[in-house]
């Protein structure tokens, strides 16, 4: 049976509906009407700026392509914000405008990413765009490229795999090579790759794909510099907030950050959807100076923080090692041995079996990998052999954020906090001491 809900007047439905009604009005002091939609990282504006030699070098390859019906490859590379995923998808819609005005319809362009997908279902899903049935499994990659291949005899297709580097990490890396193979030498079908990696090409092991990758056709995405961010982000500012929210040089701060932490524009968004949020909470209608300041710092704990909690359990133990022994210790460079030892004293409040010394050195590593710490060996061994100096590359608060919010560390963090407040108390003690002396 249904369940009857009974809603009486000033019942809780109404009380929320009133306070989303309120709430939603005071967002009118930040946002400007349908405001938002222009902080989506997703969103494409129809007028970019500083990318319309990008756009139109793509979208003129697309037509060459399309219009001479050649194979061939289009790479763009560049780091993350940079523009790239816009920018094609901008130049597709410049190829299919000039080809409409030709009349040329015979030709299909289609997007795909390889984004957390295995080339199984990438396969599947270019079949999907493509408009031809494939079963989602059960088929071979052979298989697919058939299926494709027959499109091709009917009409010329150019298929873009966008985040194409992912598919070098994933189960079927050695379907990759496989894919630029025939992608790029089938007639009346040609590809274009988006990467952040320049260098892909050194990945590719057999000769006759790498020559069929043709890296001279290369568009590179250079970095955004703080001038550009900034005229990017004041377009969308005025777009999204009501005149004055970020004033010009609360915003030219953002964008310095940004360019110095390579340009992402991404970044930038999500800092002014923060500056909104803090805002409605605070009841404000400006962001200062020392606002943007404080959002700035807490976006990076935030992401690092966020990225801590990913590591394993003994990773992490290590990390609330070096961050108890940065935090009560005048060094920045550690030495493994104390990391050592203070880990293996976390372990047994965890009751955790010890870990060996090898261990210790693997978890090391990792964690140097990642480019969360930085490990290096000093030359000298002694009689406890190599010892390692450890720096921690994320900033300090950033652990501080994973022993707060991780609930396995609870007891690690209770421990960390009482031995901060013993040392504060010993160095009071002692300079008080000093004092009287004097
Ligand atoms: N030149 C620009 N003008 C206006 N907005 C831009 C510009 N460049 C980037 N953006 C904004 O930044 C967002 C992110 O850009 P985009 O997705 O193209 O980055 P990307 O280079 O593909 O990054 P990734 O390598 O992480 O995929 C876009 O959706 C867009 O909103
Ligand atoms: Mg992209």
């Amino acid at each position: 049976m249904d369940n009857i809900i009974e809603i009486e007047s000033n019942s809780q439905v109404e009380k929320i509906v009133e306070t989303i009604k309120t709430e939603l009005d005071e967002q009118m002091i930040i946002y400007k009407p349908r405001g938002r939609k222009f902080l989506d990282i997703g969103y494409i504006p129809r007028n970019s700026i500083h990318r319309e030699k990008e756009i139109s070098r793509i979208s003129k390859q697309i037509i060459e392509f399309v219009i001479d019906k050649t194979s061939g490859s289009l790479m763009m590379c560049g780091n993350s914000g940079t523009g790239k995923t816009m920018s094609y998808k901008l130049a597709k819609i410049v190829a299919d405008t000039y080809m409409s005005d030709l009349g040329h319809e015979d030709y299909i362009v289609i997007y795909v990413t390889a984004q957390g997908t295995e080339i199984n279902s990438l396969m599947t899903e270019i079949c999907r765009e493509l408009n031809v049935d494939a079963p989602s499994r059960g088929i071979s990659f052979k298989d697919y490229i058939n299926i494709i291949k027959e499109k091709c005899r009917k009409t010329y297709i150019h298929i873009c795999i966008d985040e194409f580097d992912k598919l070098f990490f994933s189960r079927s890396k050695e379907k990759v090579e496989d894919v630029i193979y025939y992608f790029t030498r089938t007639e009346n079908l040609s590809m274009t790759i988006i990467t952040n990696r320049m260098n892909i090409a050194k990945d590719i092991k057999d000769s006759r794909v790498f020559s069929s990758l043709n890296t001279l056709n290369t568009i590179s995405f250079k970095d955004y510099s703080a001038d550009q961010c900034f005229d990017i982000l004041s377009q969308r500012t005025k777009l999204a907030f009501n005149d004055g929210f970020v004033p010009e040089n609360v915003l030219h701060m953002l964008c310095n950050h940004i360019a110095i932490e390579g340009g992402d524009i991404r970044k930038g968004l999500s800092v002014l959807g923060l500056c909104a949020k803090h805002a409605e909470d605070a009841k404000i209608s400006t962001i200062t100076a020392e606002i943007m300041e404080y959002i700035i710092e807490k976006y990076d704990i935030l992401r690092d923080g966020e990225n801590l909690k990913e590591q394993a359990v003994s990773g992490k133990l290590i990390l609330s090692a070096i961050y108890s022994l940065l935090m009560s210790n005048q060094n920045s460079a550690l030495d493994s041995r104390d990391v050592f030892a203070k880990q293996d004293y976390y372990r047994s409040t965890m009751n955790l079996p010890s870990i060996s010394r090898e261990s210790h050195s693997v978890y090391l590593t990792k964690l140097t990998t990642s480019g969360i710490i930085c490990a290096t060996r000093n030359s000298k061994g002694g009689r406890d052999g190599t010892t390692m100096s450890i720096t921690l590359r994320y900033p300090r608060n950033a652990v501080k954020y994973m022993l707060n919010e991780d609930p396995e560390l609870h007891g690690i963090h209770i421990i960390i906090e009482d031995e901060l407040r013993d040392l504060r108390k010993d160095r009071l003690a002692a300079s008080s001491h000093i004092q009287k002396n004097l």
